[in-house]
């Protein structure tokens, strides 16, 4: 079948099989039809974060499994155990709609839940990572059910254990919020405190700050039902200080944020001032307002976003000696 409908991108690729799992032993029945088959088996959330550069000679399940549910609650938190297959923003709404907060800075990120601790989603100052409990996954070798805390998942920024040592390991089942019942704001990103002025909010509230939020989004990024797209195309690079300062001295504008490891550049200011932000070949391109998006603006080619990106990648290397690299997963 097509897998236009199950990527934001919008890339018309085949896969050879494809199931639905809205059950865990759905997804033990499909892992051993593609041993049987000797084929891969590969775990479809949102399709909010793939490039499909080639058909999938593979099966691809789409992973439904629903249900948000209270399994705890003290004084100040809330514990909730989320179904991996919601759509991330539902469980926001929801979190929303009872004044728990944690995810309010996450609102309206593409996806399910269950990707969410597989790429630490964050944005706005919060991760993924701030409000993590556990979660539970299915061990595919074993058919096990395993439970990870925060610790075992090794989060960093834009990472977790699941996209490294145990890559194709796990399929993630469900995953436990902490949410907070006295929500401390984090309205630290000056984006979110000017929208806030401009919405004349004098005591922000959780979906005071969800309501920025999607505003800023929709503002910024293209809306995948429109124009085809996966959020940020590239993570933003952290460089040395040494390095950092040295490229002040020939690009005096260069934002920069220190963290542990150096300074972390926007990669989007980058490749705008390599000249790519707005243009188009063919039917892809670079986001005319938010430069670290790449786009199918209906029929392209998942090969035709990898050329271009590559091309992105060289010439903003060529300018800033800064190699990017993907935030998106190639398929
Ligand atoms: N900038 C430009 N030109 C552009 C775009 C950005 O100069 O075309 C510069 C500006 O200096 C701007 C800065 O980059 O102030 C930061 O831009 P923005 O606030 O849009 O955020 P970002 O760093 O480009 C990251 C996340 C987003 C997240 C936002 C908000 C990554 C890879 N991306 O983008 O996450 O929504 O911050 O917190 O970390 C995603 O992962 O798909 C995603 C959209």
């Amino acid at each position: 079948i097509s897998l236009k409908p199950y990527n934001t991108f919008g890339i018309d690729k085949k896969a050879r099989f494809f199931a639905i799992a809205s059950s865990i032993d759905d997804f033990r029945q499909a892992i051993s039809f593609a041993e049987k088959n000797g084929i891969e088996l590969f775990v479809l959330g949102g399709g909010s974060n793939i490039l499909l550069t080639s058909d999938q000679d593979k099966l691809v399940v789409k992973n439904e499994l629903k249900g948000i549910k209270v399994t705890g609650s003290d004084e100040d938190f809330v514990w909730v155990k989320v179904g991996a297959g919601e759509i991330w923003h539902d469980l926001v709404r929801y979190a929303i709609s009872q004044n728990w907060g944690g995810i309010e800075n996450l609102s309206l990120i593409p996806g399910t839940v269950g990707a969410s601790p597989m790429q630490n989603i964050g944005a706005y100052g919060v991760e993924i990572k701030d409000v993590f409990d556990n979660l539970e996954a299915l061990h595919r070798k074993s058919g096990e059910i395993h439970q990870f805390q925060s610790p075992d998942c090794e989060f960093g920024y834009r990472e977790s254990v699941f996209k490294h040592r145990l890559k194709n390991q796990y399929i993630i089942t469900s995953v436990t919020f902490k949410l907070s019942k006295k929500p401390q704001l984090n309205t630290a990103y000056g984006a979110i405190q000017e929208t806030l002025k401009a919405m004349n909010t004098e005591i922000p509230t959780v979906k005071a700050i969800s309501d920025a939020v999607i505003h800023i989004r929709l503002s910024k990024l293209p809306d995948p039902a429109k124009i085809g797209n996966a959020g940020s195309f590239f993570k933003n690079p952290t460089i040395s200080s040494a390095q950092f300062e040295e490229l002040q001295s020939n690009f005096p504008s260069i934002p920069g944020y220190p963290n542990k490891e150096g300074v972390k550049v926007p990669a989007g200011w980058l490749i705008e001032q390599a000249g790519w932000k707005g243009r188009k070949f063919g039917e892809v391109g670079v986001h005319d307002k938010q430069a670290l998006v790449l786009v199918n603006y209906g029929n392209g080619d998942g090969a035709a976003i990898e050329e271009l990106s590559k091309k992105i990648q060289k010439s903003v290397e060529e300018k800033f000696g800064i190699k990017l690299s993907p935030e998106v997963n190639f398929l």
